[in-house]
């Protein structure tokens, strides 16, 4: 089974740009055609938040345009710069999304369970697991003990060591550890809201945050750095499970560049 995972499109109305100069739409509608290309075509898409910049009906209408071309089957989160009310409303008929509070859900029509964690605090950057959500996210995974499970949440419960992205992260991450250090079955924990590849491990689980498939945040580690963007090479995450003689299968996630890559070429000498 493959996972398509992006996240962080950043969509605005027709016509307006992000940050007065980036238009984000044509990214999302190269990163869904990409996808459509894709051999093996993945089973599931995951959009992991930030999918508007501000939340707009109309950002969501957008959004709605740009993935109608999209062939697998998509679910999606909110991050930071959604709205709740919103984003129920643009995908209510792909998701079964609770009516109230946090929009936590898990997808069970795969042989890999996704476990969609709504880490977002309305009206704040950063995120955070609370007790509620804790207890959600326990009773959730304690239902489908043993069945292989992803997670993803928008906000990383780690440091990622770009300093004006860490204070806005997932706050509450001791508690999202305990959770999950009870659970074997769940295989990784994927991420956005970084834009950008990271790597970790967390709660002893592989853990990663998938790159934007607009604008990248600079990758800048002194502490004192000022947020900017770069216009990196886009690209997603495909996360892979395949069933094995182990008790839960395995799972490894590779990057996918999107545009016009040279190749293939035959490593045959000519
Ligand atoms: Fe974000």
């Amino acid at each position: 089974m493959i996972v398509a995972q992006i996240t962080d499109t950043h969509i605005k109305p027709r016509g307006a740009l992000a940050y007065g100069r980036l238009n984000t739409a044509p990214f999302l509608a190269a990163a869904v055609a990409h996808i459509n290309t894709l051999d093996p075509l993945p089973d599931l898409v995951i959009l992991t938040g930030d999918v508007t910049d501000g939340g707009a009906p109309e950002e969501f209408d957008h959004v709605r345009e740009l993935l109608a071309p999209l062939t697998p089957p998509l679910i999606a989160l909110p991050g930071n710069h959604d709205r709740r009310e919103t984003f129920r409303e643009a995908f209510r008929d792909r998701a079964d999304m609770p009516e109230h509070g946090h929009l936590s859900y898990a997808e069970e029509r795969f042989p890999l369970r996704l476990v969609m964690v709504d880490d977002t605090v309305p009206g704040q950057p950063h995120g955070e697991v609370t007790a509620e959500l804790a207890d959600w996210l326990e009773h959730t995974l304690a239902a489908a003990s043993g069945k292989p499970t992803l997670v993803a949440m928008h906000h990383p419960p780690f440091i990622t060591g770009i300093g004006h992205m860490d204070v806005q992260n997932c706050r509450g991450s001791e508690r999202l550890a305990a959770v999950l250090e009870k659970h074997p079955q769940v295989l990784g924990l994927v991420c956005g809201h970084v834009h950008r590849n990271i790597l970790t491990a967390f709660a002893g689980k592989p853990a990663s945050v998938c790159p934007s498939q607009a604008h990248a945040v600079s990758l800048a580690l002194t502490p004192d750095a000022p947020p900017s963007y770069h216009m990196e090479p886009p690209s997603l995450h495909l996360h892979r499970w395949h069933d094995d003689a182990t008790p839960f299968g395995s799972l490894l996630t590779h990057q996918s560049f999107i545009g016009d890559i040279d190749g293939p070429h035959s490593f045959a000498m000519k």
